[in-house]
């Protein structure tokens, strides 16, 4: 199969090209740093000539919903109109478990993003996944300073991006699916030890702090909606057991 993947570049993104290379797919990346702007729209329709699955996760870095909403909106529009444009016959997006009971801040543009997908013409399938080992990562770059880490209480059920990247690439040499089972990690964990733990893996001191994010949607962060429910899938790789990998 020929498959783009929109955000081909980023944490979760780089294993799907990976994955899909792997399995013999072609694979086209639809970024900014391959020549494609999916906010402008620039290079998209020239990448998906013969195109016969995208797999969407891109992503913004903001806690903002406005700009969240703007930016998948935007994106998930562009990919559809090209979509349609050239032929290709299956959307799959990458979601978040628990968006909908928390629809506030970057979750404000993932609930949009699925509404504009399942209301599109392109047939589709959306996997909603909890937050990646690597999030602890993501998440200290953003809220340290020095060795200091203000991070946000938050239960969270992290899985290893490689399988999430594994499942879409599963899905993707399937039928369009519509709303597949959710996948989360192994086991519930709390975000301020996974900082602690993936600076420890990497040789960083991280002096954490775990602040209660007011309003619904620190709320949320806390008290359990990011984490699996019943009928979801799990993967099998443990945060420390990733954390001790990076450490390697
Ligand atoms: N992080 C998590 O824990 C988590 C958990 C569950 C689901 N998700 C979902 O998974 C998806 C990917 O998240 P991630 O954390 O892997 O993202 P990420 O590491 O921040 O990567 C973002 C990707 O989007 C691309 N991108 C950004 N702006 C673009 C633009 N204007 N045009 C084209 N490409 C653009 C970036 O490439 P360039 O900079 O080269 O353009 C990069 O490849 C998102 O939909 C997210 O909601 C994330």
């Amino acid at each position: 199969m020929k498959l783009a993947v929109a955000g081909g570049t980023g944490t979760v993104g780089a294993h799907v090209v990976e994955v899909a290379r792997e399995r013999g797919h072609e694979v086209v990346v639809l970024s900014r740093s391959a020549g494609v702007d999916l906010v402008t729209g620039t290079g998209l329709s020239d990448a998906l000539s013969g195109v016969d699955a995208v797999v969407d996760v891109a992503s913004t870095q903001t806690v903002s919903a406005k700009e969240s909403t703007a930016f998948f909106s935007t994106v998930t529009r562009h990919l559809l109109a090209g979509e349609s444009e050239k032929g290709v016959g299956h959307h799959l997006a990458l979601s978040i478990v628990g968006i909908d009971r928390a629809p506030q801040s970057y979750y404000a543009g993932k609930v949009e993003q699925e509404r504009i997908v399942r209301s599109g013409t392109v047939p589709w399938t959306i996997l909603r996944a909890t937050q990646f080992h690597e999030f602890a990562a993501q998440i200290r770059a953003r809220a340290s300073f020095g060795p200091v880490s203000i991070i946000p209480k938050m239960l969270s059920q992290p899985i290893a991006a490689r399988e999430v990247a594994e499942r879409l690439i599963d899905l993707a040499e399937r039928p369009p699916s519509g709303r597949v089972a959710d996948l989360g990690g192994p086991r519930r964990e709390r975000m301020a030890q996974m900082v602690r733990g993936q600076a420890r893996a990497i040789g960083k001191r991280a002096l954490v702090l775990e602040v209660p994010v007011p309003g619904a949607y620190g709320r949320a962060m806390r008290d359990g909606t990011l984490v699996t429910s019943a009928g979801a899938d799990h993967g099998t790789q443990t945060f420390e057991d990733w954390a001790a990998a990076q450490s390697r």
